[in-house]
């Protein structure tokens, strides 16, 4: 099963917000359809996003070409990504794509709107690629990196930061898929996530597919879990991590690195390079989605409290540095992230 797959120029996504009762393509045929479908979670998590916007400004490219028009190409296509980088304000991986997408245009411009196009399809399907390799290459890190602390291991994770939220094995549940095939998991504990689910919906049934033992528990029933089910690590991915190390991830993550504090339990953030933004130099830089009231005060459609209660809404929030034991990349493992060791660890 593909999270998204690019066929004869149309761009199919797995329609997350349907899973997992229902396994449906969504075909995009125009760039607004894939806006649309990353606005309402159907392709979701921040790998997967910022490929699918990518496939997103190859079918808008191919729509300003057959239409022509006064402006000039680049400047609609601008103008297009710029809509499309505001579907996810969090999640960087979508800047970090629309911006390849870009300079990959820019560089093409001289050569006319349809060898542009061509070029920018060729990046797309780059970037797609690229992610698969960079989520196995984190696992193999990971993996190695949780096997010195304990074997087998005994993990908890949060939201879901597996293969559908990458074109890839996944960030977070790539590391586990990795130690599971090392023989080397016991359990893992997904929270449910709230409000959309993701932990239930999503994470639960990969590692369940993959027969990965895993159980599930509601957020509420993390602090406990951590205490008295002997667990070794959380691990979780991320959506934008600053300079420092403060990183952002779905809502709840924060609450779980206090809880770790406090219990002396390692947390672990699995994150490619895409998703570090070493332009802000700290998480209270990082925009932080707010999303529709009714998410939290309904689910599928059933209500879960009167239509007109008040309700906040933050999708993600910022785990601080101190509170990361350590982050798992495609180039290697960032120790005790920090001001000094983030923006070093890149300089090489
Ligand atoms: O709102 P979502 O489902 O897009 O949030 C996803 C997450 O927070 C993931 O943990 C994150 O994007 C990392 S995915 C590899």
């Amino acid at each position: 099963m593909d999270t998204l797959r690019w066929q004869a120029g149309t761009l199919f996504l797995l329609d997350q917000t349907k899973l997992p009762f229902e396994e449906i393509y969504l075909p995009c045929h125009s760039w607004q359809d894939v806006r649309q479908a990353i606005s309402v979670l159907a392709v979701r998590g921040a790998p997967a996003i910022g490929v699918a916007a990518a496939y997103a400004v190859v079918l808008a490219a191919r729509t300003l070409c057959q239409k022509g028009g006064d402006t000039p190409f680049l400047t609609d296509l601008e103008t297009i990504c710029r809509d499309l980088d505001a579907a996810r304000p969090t999640a960087v991986n979508l800047h970090w794509a629309l911006t390849q997408m870009m300079a990959c245009a820019r560089q093409h411009e001289a050569d006319g709107a349809e060898a542009t196009t061509a070029a920018l399809e060729e990046k797309a399907v780059a970037i797609h690629k690229a992610d698969i390799a960079i989520n196995t290459a984190m696992a193999r890190f990971g993996a190695d990196e949780l096997e010195k602390i304990s074997r087998p291991l005994t993990l908890l994770t949060h939201c879901n930061a597996g293969a559908l939220a990458t074109a890839g094995v996944g960030t977070a549940l790539g590391v586990i898929r990795e130690l599971h095939r090392r023989g080397q998991v016991s359990m893992v504990y997904a929270d449910e996530t709230r409000p959309l689910l993701q932990g239930a919906r999503l994470t639960a049934f990969e590692l369940m597919a993959d027969h990965i033992p895993v159980t599930l528990i509601t957020d509420n029933m993390a602090a406990w879990t951590l205490k008295t089910k002997g667990v070794d690590a959380i691990i979780v991915g991320a959506d934008r991590i600053a300079a420092n190390g403060d990183t952002a991830n779905k809502i709840g993550t924060y609450g779980l690195s206090l809880m770790a504090r406090e219990l002396d339990i390692p947390l672990y953030i699995a994150a490619p390079a895409s998703t570090f933004d070493l332009s802000i130099a700290d998480g209270s830089q990082i925009p932080i989605e707010e999303r529709n009231h009714d998410e939290v005060r309904s689910f599928r459609g059933a209500a879960a409290a009167l239509p007109e209660t008040p309700v906040f809404n933050p999708a993600f929030d910022v785990t601080p540095h101190e509170n990361i034991r350590a982050i798992v990349t495609e180039q290697g493992i960032i120790h005790r992230p920090d001001a000094i060791s983030v923006p070093a660890f890149f300089q090489h």
